[in-house]
């Protein structure tokens, strides 16, 4: 049994969105994470980090979330700026129930416990999103609160757990920093801070390691060889 995270595993089942066309690196990239997934077991837990499916809508991600529910261990799903098909927390489960699937859920203005840990999140905020100079205050303090609310909710319901935080988007980057949530990181002193979002070149300019409390890490697929990175037994 054993927790792990992975983000923007972008998947088109249905093939129209083939992502060799960004480079050897995500060369045949469905099959290698169908692998690495096989050597989880069903006790295992794998919070994926947005960007998961190119699916413009639940319809248009099912067969990727087909693919996801065939994978070993339970997914705990957080927003992706890729991820259309995102709905309210309410028609997404009501849509996996429909379908069958099992192993899936979302992680959204709640939080999942495991072992010592609660696991918090949100989207977070990036500044390619201020590019578009509309409602980036707005934006911004909702993602904040949606992640206060992730922080609360575990220190409501298991105050003696460590918390991990998620998000997409990377709260601190070269040259960027988002006050408002690494603000809510310093105050509630997740010990781990997990995000993805960066593809390619831009890995590079990642910021990894401790900052105040809190160790972040980069775990967007292409950069950790699309194999599910372990958190904790
Ligand atoms: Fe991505
Ligand atoms: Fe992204």
């Amino acid at each position: 049994m054993a927790l792990y995270v992975i983000g923007d595993l972008h998947l088109s089942l249905t093939g129209e969105k083939p992502m060799d066309v960004f480079g050897e690196r995500w060369a045949n990239h469905t099959q290698r994470l169908r692998e690495a997934f096989a050597q989880l077991t069903e006790d295992d837990v794998t919070v994926l980090a947005g960007d998961t499916s190119w699916g413009m809508s639940l319809e248009g991600a099912l067969e990727d979330f087909r693919f996801l529910d065939a994978l070993p261990g339970k997914k705990l799903l957080l927003k992706g700026n890729h991820d259309y098909w995102w709905g309210t927390a309410a028609k997404m489960k009501h849509f996996f129930a429909a379908q069958g699937f099992s192993t899936l859920d979302v992680l959204h203005n709640n939080c999942f416990l495991y072992g010592d840990y609660a696991i918090c999140g949100t989207r977070g905020w990036f500044y390619e999103e201020d590019a578009a100079g509309t409602h980036t205050g707005k934006m911004v303090a909702r993602e904040a609160l949606r992640l206060e609310a992730s922080f609360r909710s575990a220190r409501q319901s298991a105050p003696e757990k460590e918390l991990l935080c998620f998000l997409h988007y990377p709260p601190i980057y070269q040259g960027y920093q988002c006050p408002e949530l690494l603000a809510l990181i310093d105050r509630y002193r997740p010990v781990r801070c997990y995000y993805g979002h960066l593809h390619g070149a831009t890995h590079r300019r990642a910021f990894e390691g401790r900052r105040n409390s809190t160790e972040y890490a980069l775990i967007s697929a292409d950069y950790i060889g699309f194999v599910p990175k372990k958190i904790c037994d």
